[in-house]
């Protein structure tokens, strides 16, 4: 039988991923090892960070070996195991591969979900998932807000920066957000509450800071960081005095052989600012807690969380090519059915 599509690493990108960078191959379906079972993926989570895991780059993480599948945080079910524990059926999320069916010895992100309480299993890669509390302990634990607070957010209508916003509104703070595009700053306003909405596209850093001063005059407390470049050359010529700055994520940099680094970071120095490098991994033991918070506020509308779903594993590159282009309209999953 070979019926376990696998979207593989075959080249690692220079630049922008192009398509054969990766293959679709057809294999058989694994068999359970021993301790562990095999799961039938539902839906992979497409991340920015799945980008830096294709290079070979000192990380966080070793980077995905070139001929293995595309790692990714997947959620299915068990199809068949060897694993007291995990039984055909059961719900599981963990650090898998974008693949149809994934050998699974359970380790540290192993973990069995309810999905009886959820409108889709997806919500295991969005709102209760990592990048959910991505959001959540990166303001919260790193950032700490203050009630009447700023809080400056770039990659606002995304994934992790919708949720900034609205977690920085309930705990009091006033919320700018940064964007690219019209719609999506209306979105930011509209649908996530932020108080401003500045839009980066076209602009030069220059352009960029007087724009983002015009609606934060007296400067950000917090500056919760995913874009990097201008954007963040920008941001920080708009500190107020100690600001904290959440350093998530630099996706403007991803696909850049140059880096392009902080221009301004002399601003740091001149505002007495803290720079925090943060990775949610120093968390996990803290999801059960975080994920209980998320969900009282999912369920009461105080937080939405929009997911993109595209279909199909065949469709793999051009999906995960829309983070890059910001095409996502929220977290961007893969339904692999
Ligand atoms: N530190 C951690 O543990 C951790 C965990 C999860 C995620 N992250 C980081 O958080 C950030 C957001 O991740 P996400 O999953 O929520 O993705 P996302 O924001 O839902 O999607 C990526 C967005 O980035 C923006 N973007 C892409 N290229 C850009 C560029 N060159 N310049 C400016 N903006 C650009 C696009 O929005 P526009 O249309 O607005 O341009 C795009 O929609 C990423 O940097 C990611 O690496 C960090």
């Amino acid at each position: 039988m070979t019926d376990n599509k696998r979207f593989l690493l075959r080249r690692r990108p220079e630049g922008a991923p192009v398509e054969t960078d990766f293959e679709l191959v057809s294999d058989a379906i694994p068999a359970p090892p021993a301790g562990g079972f095999v799961l039938h993926n539902h839906f992979a989570s497409l991340d920015p960070a799945q980008r830096g895991w294709m290079d070979d780059a000192p990380s966080y993480m070793p980077p995905i070996a070139l001929d293995d599948p595309v790692r990714a945080t997947t959620v299915g079910q068990v199809h068949a195991s060897d694993h007291p524990d995990y039984a055909p059926g059961d719900w599981v999320m963990g650090l898998n591969a974008i693949e149809e069916y994934s050998v699974v010895v359970p380790d540290g992100f192993t973990a069995k979900v309810d999905v009886s309480a959820v409108d889709s299993p997806s919500r295991f890669l969005s709102a209760f998932g990592a990048v959910g509390l991505t959001a959540y302990f990166g303001l919260l634990e790193v950032a700490k807000p203050q009630p009447g607070e700023t809080v400056l957010v770039s990659g606002a209508a995304g994934a992790v920066g919708s949720v900034v916003g609205q977690i920085a509104k309930i705990h009091g703070c006033r919320t700018v957000g940064i964007a690219g595009g019209p719609d999506k700053c209306a979105r930011l306003v509209e649908r996530y509450g932020y108080d401003a909405a500045v839009d980066y596209r076209g602009k030069s850093a220059e352009q960029l800071a007087d724009a983002i001063r015009e609606v934060t005059p007296d400067g950000a407390n917090i500056v919760f960081e995913n874009v990097g470049g201008t954007v963040f050359d920008a941001e920080l010529m708009n500190l107020a005095k100690h600001a904290r700055i959440v350093l998530c994520g630099l996706i403007s940099e991803y696909n850049s052989e140059t880096k392009h680094g902080a221009r301004n970071l002399w601003q740091v120095l001149a505002q007495e600012a803290t720079l925090h490098g943060y990775l949610i991994s120093a968390y996990v033991d803290r999801f059960a807690e975080g994920g209980a918070q998320m969900a009282k506020w999912i369920a009461s509308g105080e937080v939405v969380m929009d997911e993109d779903i595209q279909h199909g594993i065949d469709n793999a590159y051009p999906a995960f090519m829309r983070l890059f282009s910001g095409a996502n309209t929220g977290k961007l999953i893969l339904a692999l059915d």
